[in-house]
């Protein structure tokens, strides 16, 4: 009896022996399991942070270099001249300088520059206020310009400046009425088609008024100061004399354009009308866009 009790409590110590051997087993497996999870769980996490650290850095190196292309230079290189930059704000309508208007290129008859004032240099009195005036911002130029021209011993007068549509209209139909538009339109624009409208365009003439408007203002010595000279204050002889059939207007030794020094010096190096140019200017104002650049 007594060894049977004895026996019984070996097994059952066996038993619990075996139970807390499975216990602890198991508390182990468990363990081991908690912890790999764990180290699986945390290189996972490691791994999504490496692709999120990877997809920002992209994304900032791709916005840099969006950035970056945005204020890559653009240059233009007319046949013969020396490159000259391009910028967004040159080509911005209707405000900036380097804007074409022609027989192919209208303006709005609407358009009127928001900034026209009458230059503090001579003008001819005997106009309104309005055709004595040019854009402020090229105030300084045409100063600049006259004050050369003095120094060289020319006086130089504004003809005629700002026109409206609605002026230019009255020029062009008085003398089409003489001559027909055809013939008209071979020396005056259409209204929407004058650069005169941009307040850009100046036609110069002496104070005493000698070859006003007429092609042998060429042979003046103020014509001949002025188309050697007009490009260094950024203005261009819109109209030469060999140019009559890219332009569509007849030789105009009296009308200037203001384009900026740059463009002005590349058209004067290269010889080529500011038509001829465009589709430089063009070229450019395209890759501009391409890059994104923005004013
Ligand atoms: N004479 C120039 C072409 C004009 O009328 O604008
Ligand atoms: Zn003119």
């Amino acid at each position: 009896m007594y060894q049977r009790k004895n026996s019984q409590k070996k097994l059952f110590r066996r038993l619990i022996i075996v139970l807390l051997a499975l216990f602890i087993l198991s508390g182990a497996a468990y363990g081991s399991y908690l912890y790999l999870s764990y180290q699986d769980a945390q290189a996972t996490a490691e791994k999504e942070q490496q692709v999120e650290d990877k997809l920002l850095a992209d994304a900032k190196s791709a916005t840099a270099a969006a950035e970056a292309k945005k204020n890559e230079p653009v240059y233009i290189t007319l046949p013969g001249a020396d490159k000259i930059l391009a910028y967004i704000s040159d080509y911005t309508q209707p405000e900036n300088i380097w804007m074409i208007v022609s027989k192919t290129h209208p303006i709005s008859t609407d358009y009127v520059p928001a900034n026209l004032k009458i230059p503090d240099v001579e003008t001819r009195t005997d106009k309104s206020d309005a055709e004595r005036s040019a854009r402020s911002d090229i105030e300084t130029p045409i100063k600049d310009m006259f004050e050369a021209a003095s120094e060289s011993g020319y006086s130089l007068m504004i003809g005629s400046g700002y026109r409206s549509a609605a002026l230019q209209a009255t020029y062009f139909n008085s003398l089409a009425r003489s001559v027909g538009e055809e013939v008209a339109n071979q020396t005056i624009a259409r209204p929407g088609q004058s650069e005169h409208q941009t307040g850009l365009a100046i036609d110069l003439t002496t104070v005493s008024r000698y070859c006003y408007l007429s092609e042998c203002f060429a042979s003046t010595p103020e014509g001949i100061w002025l188309a050697a000279n007009s490009y260094k204050y950024g203005f261009i002889l819109r109209y030469p004399e060999e140019k009559v059939s890219v332009t569509g207007y007849s030789y105009e030794p009296w009308h200037f354009r203001y384009v900026g020094v740059e463009l002005a010096t590349a058209l004067h190096q290269s010889g080529l009308a500011l038509d001829e140019a465009w589709p430089y200017l063009e070229t450019a104002l395209a890759t501009l866009k391409t890059n994104g650049a923005v004013q």
